[in-house]
C-alpha cells in the first residue's frame, strides 16, 4: 500500500474534507431486499438476496446469484483459532455461518460486517465505476477486500479462505479447464470451458473465462481441485498446497473443481490493510458488429489496447487497490451529495441505479490489427436489454439510461449510438425511420433491418432526441456529421407521422392514433434536428424544421391539453391521463417549445393524482392503469415544476425499490397496486440510468469539457454552487492546487509506469469522428396489449430456442427461494439439468479458431493531464461541499419507512 506523504498528512488534518475514511460517506439510506454484490457486465454481475425480509440480505450463508436467479458458488471461510465459520456462499455442511450484524450499500460498493466467533470481519465488494477511463471501465474485474478485527481485544490466529467454481461461466455440465498462473506480484487462477463457443444459454456467456486472483506473499497458499478436498484441507491446516489438480472433469462433476485461495494472517488484533482478490469475468470477442464495408466484424474489450495480456491487467489492477477505491469512495460521496439535495431518498434511488446500469454496457474495439494495431478511434459501445430481452442496444432503453450517460461520460452515450448510426446510414438498411435496436441477440449485434415502421416514431424520436442531447452537451457535433443524412430522414418522417401516430405503437406498447406523450416525442425529434442541422452549419433545413416543429408544437398543445389541467394521453379524451414523460427531454433540448404552463398544470396535476394513486405509484398511462414504470417515473418527476410533485413521484419509486417483499433486482415494470414484479419486468435493467434525470436538466449552457467525470449538474450547482469567499477560500485554493498538483504528480509517474491509471487514455482515444443514434422500443406490457400489436413485433421475452427451461424458478421474477436451501437447490439443478440436457445438443459449437490475436500496442501518449481543469474541478467540489455544509439540514434517517411491517402484504410473485 502506498505510503501516506507528510504533506498530505498536513492537507488533510486542515481540510478533513479530504480525509475519507471508509465507509463514512455514501452510502444508502435504506437497503433492498436484493442488493447488487458485483456488476461489470452483462454476464458478470451478482447479487444478495435474503429470503427473511426483517433482515438485510447477506452473502454469508446464503448463495449469491446472477440477475437471472442462478445460483453461484462462490464460498468463503475463515479459520479463527483453529474454528472455521463461513463468510461467503450458502451454508456448508458442519460449517457455522458468520453472523451478519451490518449491510452497507454505496453506489459502487457493497459491505457486510460479520460476526466469527470472537473476531469481526468487514467483506466488502468494489465494482469499479470508472466512466471516464475506458481501459478502468472495460476492465471486467472487481475487487473482493476483507478486514479483520478482534472483538475481545486479544490476538487471535485468523487464516481466511476463498474458493470459486465455474458456475459463472458455465450451465452446461462438460469439460472445464483451469490453470494458475504466476506474475511478477500475483498468482491467478483461470477457469473456462474446454469447448468455448460464442453462445449464451441461461443467461450465460459460453465462452467466459473467470479469473480469481491476488498479490502473491508468504501469507498466501492457493490450490485448486476437489471441493470437498481443498476445503477440508484448509479446515484443517489453515493454508493450502500450491498445487494444481490437472485432471480436467465436467464441471458439475461430483467432484467438481474449485479454485482456491487462503490467506494466513497469524495471531493478530485486526489487519492492518484488507486483504485483496479480484474476480474478473474475461470474455476475449464480446460480439458481432457491423463491420462497414467489411461487413460483420469482431469486437473485443476496449481495456486489451492497453495490455499485451491479461496478466498485464490483473497485475495493474491489483496495485491499483487504494487509488481505485478512493476514487470509488469519492464517486460515492458525490453522487449522495449532489443526489441528497432533492432528497435521501432521491439519492438512493441513484446509488443503486450506478452499478446496473454501467453493468449493462460493454465498450469495445475492433480486433487488433496486424498493419494498423488498435483502432481507438472506433469505440463503439454495446448494451443488453438486461431483464427483457437479448436484443442489443435497445434504443428506448439507451434513452431511458440517459441521463445517467449524460452525467458520467455523454461519450459513452455517442458510443452505444455509433452502432446504430452505422448500420443505418448503409445501404443496408432500407427504412425512412430509426430502427429499435441492433437486433435480437445481443451476440450478434450487426444492425436490424426489419420493417419496424410502427415504432418509426417512437425511435426516430429517440434517436434524434439523444443525439441533439449529446451534441448540446458536448459541443462535439463534428461526431454527428457523417449522420446527418440519415437523421434528416429520420426528422422527414417525423414531420408526417408524429402528430397523430397514425399506426404508430409506442416503446410501451401503446397503440393507436393521437397518443400526445408518443407525438410529444417525434415532435421533439424534429426540433432535435433542427438544433443538429443549425450546429453542423445551416443549410436551410434548420429553419425549416424548427418551423415544422413549432408549428406541431403548437398544434399537440390544442390537441393534448384537456380540461385546462393536464396532458390527456390521447387527443380529444380529457378522461385519458398519462406520465407525459417526454416532458423531460423537452426540458433538456427545448425548453422553449412548448408552453410552460403546459408542463406546469402536468405537475399540479401529478400532484393532484399521487395522493390517490395505487400504493406503489402512479400508473405511466391510464390505459395500462396497473403498471408502473419507475424510468419514466423518474423522467416525470425530473420535468415536474412543482416540487411536491416531483417528490411524490421520486418516494413511490423508493417505495417499492427498497421494500423488502420486493425480491426482484431494481426493477422497471411493476404493479401499480402490489408492487409485483411483471414478467417482464426489467430487472437490472440499464433502464434504472434515468434515476439521474435529476442530476441533468440543463445541458444546454454546459462548457464543452463536460466529458469529466466531475461534471457538475448545472442544477445542483445553481442550488448549492456557494462562492468561496475571503481568506479561507484563497487557502482553500491554494491547498487544492496543491493537492491537484499531486494528484497530477502521481498519475503520471503512475501512468509511465504503464499502471493501470488510465486517466492518459481520454483526451487522444476520445477523438473519435462519430456519431450517434437511437432507436428504442420497452415491450414489457399488459399481456391485453400484445394482441394490438403487429404479430411481427410481439415481444418474445426469452423465444423458445432461447427460453431457459428454468425459466419458472430462475428466469421468472419469482423468489429464488428455491435455490437458498442447500436441498432444494439441488433438485431444482438437477431438474433444470435434464432439461438442458436434452436441449443441449441445440447450439452448433462454434469453432474457437477465430479468437482474438491479442497482441500489443504500446498506450497512446500517456497522461495528458490538465492541471488547470483539476484545480477547476477541485474548486467545484469544494465549493459544493462548503455550500452544503453550511446549508444542508442534518440528514434523516429515513429507514423507518421502508422496514417491512409484519401486516405487509404476503410475498406477491407469480412463479
Ligand atoms: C468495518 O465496518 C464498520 C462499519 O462501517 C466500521 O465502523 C469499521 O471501522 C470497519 N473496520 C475496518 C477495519 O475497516
Ligand atoms: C455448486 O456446488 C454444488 C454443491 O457443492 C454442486 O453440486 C454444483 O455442481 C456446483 N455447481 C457448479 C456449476 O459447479
Ligand atoms: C493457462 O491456460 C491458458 C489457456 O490455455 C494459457 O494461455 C496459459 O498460458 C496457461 N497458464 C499457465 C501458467 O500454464
Ligand atoms: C456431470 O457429468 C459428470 C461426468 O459426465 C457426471 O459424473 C455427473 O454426475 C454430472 N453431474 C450432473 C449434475 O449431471
Ligand atoms: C471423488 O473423489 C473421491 C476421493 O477424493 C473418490 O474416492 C471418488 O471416487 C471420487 N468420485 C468420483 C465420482 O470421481
Ligand atoms: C479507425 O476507425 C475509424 C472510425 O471508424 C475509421 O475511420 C478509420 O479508417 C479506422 N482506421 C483504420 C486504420 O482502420
Ligand atoms: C428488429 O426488431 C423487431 C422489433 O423489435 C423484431 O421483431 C425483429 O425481429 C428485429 N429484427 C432483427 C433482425 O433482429
Ligand atoms: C385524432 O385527432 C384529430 C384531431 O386532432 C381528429 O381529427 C382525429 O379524428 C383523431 N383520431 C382519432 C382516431 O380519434
Amino acid at each position: 500500500m502506498r505510503l501516506i506523504p507528510p504533506a498530505f498528512t498536513v492537507f488533510t488534518f486542515i481540510f478533513p474534507l479530504f480525509s475519507r475514511p471508509a465507509n463514512a460517506q455514501g452510502t444508502l439510506s435504506a437497503i433492498p431486499r436484493t442488493i447488487p454484490v458485483v456488476n461489470r457486465s452483462p454476464y458478470f454481475g451478482v447479487w444478495a438476496t435474503t429470503e427473511d425480509t426483517k433482515v438485510d440480505p447477506t452473502v454469508a450463508g446464503t448463495v449469491p446469484m446472477t440477475w437471472s436467479w442462478r445460483a453461484l458458488n462462490w464460498t468463503g471461510y475463515v479459520r479463527v483459532d483453529g474454528q472455521v465459520w463461513q463468510w461467503l456462499g450458502s451454508d456448508h455442511p458442519g460449517v457455522t455461518p458468520a453472523t451478519t450484524t451490518g449491510t452497507y450499500l454505496s453506489a459502487t460498493q457493497t459491505m457486510f460486517t460479520l460476526d466469527a466467533g470472537p473476531v469481526t470481519l468487514n467483506v466488502s465488494f468494489l465494482s469499479p465505476v470508472e466512466p471516464t477511463n475506458l481501459v478502468r471501465q472495460s476492465f471486467p474485474f472487481a475487487y473482493m477486500y476483507v478486514d479483520a478485527m478482534s472483538k475481545d481485544g486479544q490476538a487471535h490466529s485468523v487464516q481466511l479462505y476463498t474458493d470459486v467454481d465455474s458456475s459463472l461461466i458455465s450451465t452446461r455440465n462438460d469439460t472445464v479447464e483451469w490453470n494458475t498462473t504466476h506474475t511478477a506480484s500475483s498468482v491467478y487462477h483461470d477457469i473456462r470451458r474446454r469447448s468455448a463457443s460464442s453462445l449464451e444459454l441461461y443467461d450465460v456467456a459460453e465462452d467466459g473465462n473467470l479469473f480469481y486472483a491476488m498479490t502473491e506473499s508468504s501469507a498466501v497458499t492457493w490450490q485448486t481441485g476437489t471441493f470437498s478436498d481443498i476445503r477440508a484441507i484448509f479446515t484443517g491446516a489453515g493454508k493450502l498446497n500450491n498445487a494444481e489438480d490437472t485432471l480436467f472433469r465436467a464441471s458439475q462433476d461430483q467432484n467438481h473443481t474449485v479454485l482456491a485461495f487462503a490467506v494466513d494472517l497469524g495471531n493478530i488484533i485486526n489487519t492492518a490493510e484488507p486483504v485483496v482478490w479480484a474476480i474478473g469475468h474475461v470474455r476475449e470477442s464480446l460480439l458481432l458488429g457491423y463491420g462497414g464495408t467489411i461487413g460483420v466484424e469482431r469486437r473485443v474489450s476496449y481495456f486489451w489496447s492497453q495490455y499485451l495480456a491479461i496478466k498485464d491487467g490483473i497485475d495493474a489492477f491489483l496495485a491499483d487497490f487504494p487509488d481505485a477505491r478512493a476514487r470509488a469512495q469519492r464517486l460515492d460521496e458525490k453522487l449522495k451529495q449532489e443526489g441528497s439535495v432533492v432528497s435521501d431518498e432521491y439519492a438512493d434511488l441513484v446509488a443503486l441505479s450506478l452499478r446496473q446500469t454501467l453493468g449493462a454496457i460493454e465498450i469495445t474495439l475492433p480486433r487488433f490489427d496486424a498493419k494498423s494495431g488498435w483502432n481507438t478511434s472506433d469505440v463503439q459501445a454495446y448494451m443488453r436489454d438486461m431483464g427483457v430481452s437479448k436484443r442489443a442496444n435497445p434504443v428506448e432503453v439507451i434513452y431511458a439510461a440517459m441521463p445517467a450517460l449524460l452525467y458520467l461520460n455523454p461519450k459513452i452515450l455517442m458510443y452505444l449510438l455509433k452502432p446504430l448510426f452505422a448500420f443505418q446510414s448503409s445501404d443496408k438498411y432500407q427504412n425512412a425511420y430509426a430502427s429499435p435496436d441492433l437486433g435480437n441477440d445481443y451476440l450478434t449485434a450487426t444492425g436490424n433491418g426489419t420493417n419496424t415502421k410502427k415504432l418509426g416514431v417512437e425511435h426516430s424520436g429517440n434517436m434524434l432526441i439523444m443525439a441533439a442531447a449529446y451534441g448540446m452537451q458536448t459541443k462535439d457535433w463534428t461526431s454527428l456529421n457523417p449522420y446527418a443524412k440519415v437523421m434528416k430522414t429520420w426528422a422527414d418522417f417525423l414531420v408526417t407521422e408524429a402528430l397523430h401516430t397514425k399506426d404508430q405503437m409506442s416503446a410501451d406498447g401503446l397503440t393507436g392514433e393521437n397518443q400526445s406523450n408518443l407525438a410529444m416525442k417525434g415532435i421533439l425529434g424534429i426540433y432535435a434536428m433542427s438544433k443538429i442541422r443549425e450546429a453542423l452549419g445551416p443549410n436551410g433545413e434548420e429553419t425549416y424544421f424548427r418551423d415544422q416543429a413549432t408549428s406541431l408544437a403548437s398544434q399537440w398543445e390544442q390537441s393534448a391539453v384537456a380540461n385546462g389541467d393536464h396532458i390527456s394521453s390521447v387527443y380529444g379524451q380529457p378522461a385519458t391521463w398519462g406520465l407525459a414523460y417526454n416532458s423531460y427531454a423537452a426540458q433538456l433540448i427545448a425548453p422553449d417549445l412548448f408552453t410552460k404552463k403546459v408542463f406546469r398544470d402536468q405537475s399540479d396535476y401529478y400532484d393532484k393524482q399521487a395522493d390517490t394513486a395505487p400504493a406503489f405509484g402512479l400508473a405511466y398511462d391510464s390505459a395500462d392503469p396497473h403498471v408502473v414504470k419507475s424510468h419514466w417515473t423518474m423522467f416525470a418527476a425530473a420535468a415536474s415544476t412543482s416540487a411536491r410533485a416531483r417528490d411524490k413521484l421520486i418516494r413511490s419509486i423508493h417505495d417499492r425499490a427498497f421494500k423488502k417483499s420486493t425480491a426482484a433486482q431494481f426493477g422497471t415494470t411493476y404493479n401499480a397496486d402490489t408492487g409485483a414484479s411483471l414478467p417482464l419486468g426489467g430487472r437490472s435493467s440499464p433502464a434504472q440510468g434515468a434515476m439521474f434525470a435529476l442530476l441533468v436538466t440543463d445541458i444546454q449552457g454546459k462548457p464543452s469539457d463536460s466529458s469529466s467525470a466531475t461534471s457538475t449538474s448545472k442544477n445542483i450547482g445553481g442550488i448549492v454552487g456557494g462562492v468561496i469567499g475571503g481568506i479561507a477560500g484563497l487557502a482553500l485554493l491554494a491547498a487544492g492546487v496543491f493537492f491537484c498538483w499531486r494528484r497530477w504528480k502521481n498519475n503520471r509517474t503512475l501512468a509511465e509506469k504503464k499502471g493501470f491509471d488510465g486517466d492518459a487514455m481520454t483526451t487522444t482515444s476520445f477523438s473519435s469522428p462519430e456519431v450517434l443514434s437511437i432507436t428504442a422500443r420497452s415491450y414489457p406490457m399488459t399481456p391485453s396489449r400484445y394482441s394490438e400489436m403487429p404479430s411481427e413485433l410481439v415481444p418474445v421475452p426469452f423465444n423458445a430456442a432461447e427460453r431457459s427451461p428454468i425459466s419458472s424458478p430462475s428466469v421468472s421474477d419469482s423468489h429464488p427461494s428455491p435455490v437458498l436451501s442447500k436441498g432444494a437447490a439441488e433438485r431444482a439443478r438437477n431438474a433444470a439439468n435434464t432439461t438442458r440436457r436434452a436441449q443441449a445438443q441445440l447450439p452448433p459449437s462454434e469453432q474457437s479458431d477465430d479468437t482474438t490475436a491479442l497482441s500489443y500496442l504500446p498506450p497512446s501518449s500517456t497522461t495528458s493531464h490538465n492541471l488547470h481543469q483539476e484545480v477547476e474541478v477541485l474548486r467545484r467540489e469544494v465549493s459544493m461541499l462548503r455550500a452544503q455544509q453550511q446549508q444542508m439540514p442534518p440528514a434523516t434517517p429515513t429507514a423507518t419507512m421502508i422496514s417491512a411491517s409484519p401486516s405487509a402484504p404476503p410475498p406477491y410473485y407469480s412463479s
